[in-house]
């Protein structure tokens, strides 16, 4: 009767090993179907950082408008901003055009200088509202009089 004792105690030791592999395969199979269901649902399920990392670095709204002022430019909310905006911000800052206030005759020569030049294309009817919201928004500034002067001591003119 021993070596048959044995023998089952063996085989049930040996019945638990082989039990224990084949949860610990299982396990292995069911956690790559995850991955690989995961992957196929979004490619970029490990690699993605998440929406809220990137809702960090993404540059604030591009046309969003606080106070008057389009944020991303400085330039002023009024009409034909955007069309300023998206003909000439792309190459400069919009503060070229901020600190150069011209009358409507200027602008349009330095919009014909930068056709000319620097590859600005065609305006078409765009041009007008372009200069418009400029000469209108940005006028230029007024040389002013000076102060009048006051506490003045005249001397009597000697005839
Ligand atoms: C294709 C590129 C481009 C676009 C678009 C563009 N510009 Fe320019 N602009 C230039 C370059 C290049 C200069 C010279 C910059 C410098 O001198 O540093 C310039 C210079 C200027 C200057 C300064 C001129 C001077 O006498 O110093 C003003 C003002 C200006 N641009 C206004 C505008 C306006 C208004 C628009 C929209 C209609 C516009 N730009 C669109 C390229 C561009």
């Amino acid at each position: 009767m021993e070596p048959t004792t044995q023998s089952n105690e063996e085989e049930r030791a040996r019945n638990r090993i082989y039990s224990l592999i084949n949860v610990v395969v299982a396990l292995a199979f069911i956690l790559s179907a995850a991955v690989l269901i995961a992957l196929i649902l979004r490619p970029g399920f490990f690699t993605e950082q998440p929406s809220s990392a990137i809702a960090e670095t993404e540059p604030i709204d591009r046309d969003l408008i606080e106070n008057g002022i389009h944020v991303r430019t400085g330039l002023i909310d009024a009409e034909g901003l955007m069309t300023v905006v998206n003909n000439c911000t792309n190459c400069h800052s919009a503060k070229l055009l901020t600190q150069n206030r011209m009358s409507a005759d200027r602008w349009n020569e330095t919009i014909l200088w930068m056709q000319q030049t620097q590859n600005l294309w065609e305006l078409g009817s765009n041009q007008e509202v372009i200069v418009n919201y400029l000469v209108t928004n940005y006028p230029p500034k007024k040389k002013g009089r000076r102060m009048i002067l006051s506490d003045i001591e005249w001397y009597e003119l000697e005839d």
